[in-house]
């Protein structure tokens, strides 16, 4: 491929009315960098149903994912920012080319990129520092710091650089954190004064069984103290194996029919239930079934939205939109884990040193974990590959057995240094 080209994955925004057709737009990369600007070359990005999500919430008011990277002007291919989005994608690259003195042509980085062999991103120079360096994206709100931030892999103490940990970090690190800072939120609240019982839906994806791995943890061996809590997961029929097998949970479910199972009539509980899958017809038999088992149900928690496809204009999406959740068969609250605002509050009471600490361990522990959990990396190298692969997704949904690294390079190139 000629290396001054770029190709990139890029979506029709809804508010185009411009349909759902993918192009992979061509485009060329600038020749002279802007003061203040880095090339990276990106070399592949984990893709999981999250991915899905951002692209779904691309122009949803209080997300705003397509507003990290623009799409190219690509006239031939139809393609410009105001008519098409490009979804974010967390991913390993290479510093290109720098007009930074602080930051160098062949530095490895970690971040939140875009499915596209080039990213051109602005940094103020006040933003570099020896661990990171921030996106300039004053445009957007200040809470998505976590989102602007490139991590520099020499400095990084989760790095390691074999390339099953790289795969495995972009598959895991933005799924992991976020299950890690919802049950440090859960526990922060003694999960809701007191919960015994957490029941989570999707229980299948990442984020949902890394939530349920943490829980086990934190009465297992970070806080002996605390009070033992039962996982149940519900899953669909496909996805039931690949759960029980998981060995995260303590029961794991089938939708249909969870009213039935032992444990969800037992009484003298308090529950809290986590929602990953965002289907209201599911969550409406759930809180029925709470109301009607006479259930004590703590809190319910919104933390993803697997059932959205990119192209639907679902119930849900509109609850995420005006930030809304109270259902009318919720017996209790409806509450919105959104993992930027969440860390926002935390750096203001811990201190870098002790956020560091927590983290640390928790991603050793990981590392090793996840590696029995019977997630087989898939990966994906070239630009129509990577298109095909996407369509996929959107028409068969992902396997949860599958962990898919793809890149917009082909194979040979994938991680050549230009
Ligand atoms: N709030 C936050 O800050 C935050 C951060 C990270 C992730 N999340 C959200 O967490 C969710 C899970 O993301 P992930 O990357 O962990 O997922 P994943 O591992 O790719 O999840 C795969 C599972 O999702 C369900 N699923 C996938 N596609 C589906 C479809 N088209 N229809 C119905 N179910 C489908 C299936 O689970 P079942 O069969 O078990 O239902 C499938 O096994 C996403 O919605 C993501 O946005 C939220």
């Amino acid at each position: 491929m000629d290396t001054r080209l770029n190709l990139t994955i890029c979506h029709p925004r809804p508010s185009s009315g411009q349909g759902s057709n993918t192009v992979v737009a061509e485009s060329l990369v600038p020749t002279d960098l802007p003061a203040n600007h880095v090339l990276i070359k990106v070399d592949r990005f984990g893709y999981s149903t999250n991915n899905v999500t951002y692209q779904a919430l691309g122009e949803v008011p209080h997300f705003r994912y397509f507003d990290f990277h623009e799409a190219p002007n690509a006239p031939e291919y139809g393609v410009s920012p105001t008519t098409h989005g490009v979804t974010p994608v967390w991913g390993f690259g290479t510093v290109v080319a720098s007009t930074l003195p602080a930051i160098h042509s062949g530095e490895r980085v970690y971040g939140y990129f875009a499915p596209t062999c080039f990213i051109v991103l602005s940094v103020s120079p006040s933003d570099v520092n020896r661990y990171a360096f921030t996106v300039s994206r004053p445009h957007l709100p200040k809470d998505r710091r976590p989102y602007n931030q490139i991590t520099r892999c020499s400095t990084d103490p989760l790095y390691d650089q074999s390339p099953l940990v790289e795969d495995l970090t972009m598959l895991y690190r933005p799924l992991f954190w976020t299950s890690f800072w919802c049950e440090d939120w859960l526990n922060t609240s003694q999960y809701r004064g007191g919960a015994s019982r957490i029941l989570i839906s999707s229980a299948s994806a990442k984020t949902a069984f890394c939530l349920a791995y943490l829980i086990r943890k934190r009465g297992d061996t970070l806080d002996k103290t605390s009070p033992t809590r039962q996982v149940v997961g519900l899953t669909s029929r496909k996805n039931l194996e690949f759960t029980k097998n998981l060995g995260l949970y303590d029961h794991v479910l089938e939708y249909d029919g969870l009213e039935n199972a032992a444990v969800m009539n037992e009484p003298s509980q308090t529950w809290i239930y986590v929602d990953v899958a965002g289907n209201e017809s599911l969550n409406s038999r759930v809180h029925s079934h709470f109301s009607d088992a006479k259930l004590s149900l703590a809190g319910t928690v919104a933390l993803g939205l697997t059932n959205l496809s990119p192209s639907s204009k679902s119930p849900s999406a509109e609850k995420w939109t005006r930030n809304d959740f109270s259902l009318q068969s919720a017996p209790s609250t409806f509450e919105q884990f959104f993992m930027p605002e969440w860390l926002a509050r935390r750096r203001k009471e811990l201190s870098v040193g002790e956020i560091t600490r927590m983290q640390k361990h928790a991603w050793s522990g990981l590392m090793q974990d996840c590696r029995t959990w019977g997630v087989v990396i898939r990966r994906v190298c070239g630009a129509q590959n990577v298109k095909r692969a996407y369509e996929e997704v959107v028409r068969f949904g992902i396997p949860p057995d599958q962990g898919l690294i793809w890149s917009m390079w082909e194979e040979d190139a994938v991680n050549a240094r230009l």
